[in-house]
């Protein structure tokens, strides 16, 4: 196998390729002077079995069109087959029309990703599963649960515990948390009524007196999970924590989260950490590189991903 990394989390690409003991191919990621974008891969990749890592974060845009180029220079290439690993897949959120006249992107950049010539896609924690139908070429679709929850019971020991959705959409993935840790579930219902603003309405559940974990697939401004964490201490509860996979951390959701009553936020790396994510006091990161690896490893030699979840 053979990995390559974008430039939009290099860290992240190294870390996966210490995982397999497998180096980074290498390749030249450039920009001509008025932005385009140029690829060239440094290896002979002919009837080689490539993995192109990168997640389509901030600049999202600039992200993407880098992934859907060096599809396409590996394809030219001659090599056997490829696998765009996309840890955050952009544009995830828009995966249906919220009206009239809007578009369905996350349709498009499924759409995109298989006309550059991918032949399968390994991400992780989709906004929504049913984005894998979006595509017509096989996608793993990994999830974060057993990392974070393998954290939260060394973090809470004796806790009296409650996984709470911040939202009804986050409902099954926080069942499947507050399953496999033996603890009671709330949710949050949540109406958005302007698009980057959340309002937290009621919680449904009870969390008097517990230490309430809020789960989510992304933070991005911060508001769903600041003003999840105000209702559930309205409502009684010891503290509140939160895990969530993407730290989109956009605008100034590190102050939000820094001045928020949140105890703690864990991430992982799957988008790069800015430095005031770094510097952030309750701020934590847990490391995401050896599920993306070992799932890669898998794919390679034609094994079971979903064994990794039993
Ligand atoms: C929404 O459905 C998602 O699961 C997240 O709750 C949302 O993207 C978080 O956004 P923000 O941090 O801006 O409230």
């Amino acid at each position: 196998m053979k990995l390559i990394s974008g430039n939009s989390n290099r860290a992240l690409s190294e870390h996966i390729s210490s995982y397999l003991g497998v180096p980074l191919t290498d390749c030249n990621l450039k920009r001509f002077s008025d932005n385009e974008i140029f690829v060239e891969i440094m290896e002979n990749v002919r009837g080689e079995d490539v993995f192109f890592i990168q997640s389509t974060s901030y600049p999202c845009n600039d992200n993407l069109m880098e992934l859907l180029i060096a599809i396409d220079a590996l394809k030219r290439g001659s090599a056997r087959r490829i696998t765009a690993v996309i840890p955050y897949f952009g544009y995830s959120r828009q995966d249906r029309k919220t009206g009239g006249r809007t578009p369905i992107s996350a349709k498009l950049v499924a759409n995109l990703i298989t006309a550059a010539g991918a032949d399968r896609v390994l991400t992780l924690e989709l906004h929504a599963g049913q984005i894998q139908g979006f595509f017509d070429i096989p996608v793993d679709n990994l999830t974060a649960a057993p990392v974070f929850v393998s954290n939260i019971k060394d973090k809470f020991p004796d806790q009296e515990l409650c996984i709470v959705s911040p939202d009804v959409g986050g409902v099954f993935r926080a069942r499947q948390f507050a399953k496999r840790l033996g603890a009671d579930l709330a949710i949050i219902d949540k109406r958005r009524e302007k698009a980057g603003i959340s309002e937290v309405m009621n919680v449904i559940g009870e969390v008097d007196g517990k230490v309430c974990i809020l789960v989510d697939d992304i933070v991005d401004s911060g508001g769903t999970l600041c003003n999840a964490a105000l209702a559930l201490e309205s409502q009684g509860a010891k503290e509140v924590h939160a895990y969530a996979v993407h730290g989109v951390l956009s605008g100034s959701a590190v102050k939000r989260i820094t001045s928020s009553t949140l105890k703690t936020l864990v991430i992982t790396d799957s988008i790069l950490a800015t430095q005031e994510v770094k510097d952030a006091h309750n701020i934590e990161h847990v490391a995401i590189s050896s599920l993306i690896g070992e799932a890669a490893l898998r794919i390679s030699e034609e094994r079971s991903i979903s064994e990794l979840f039993k």
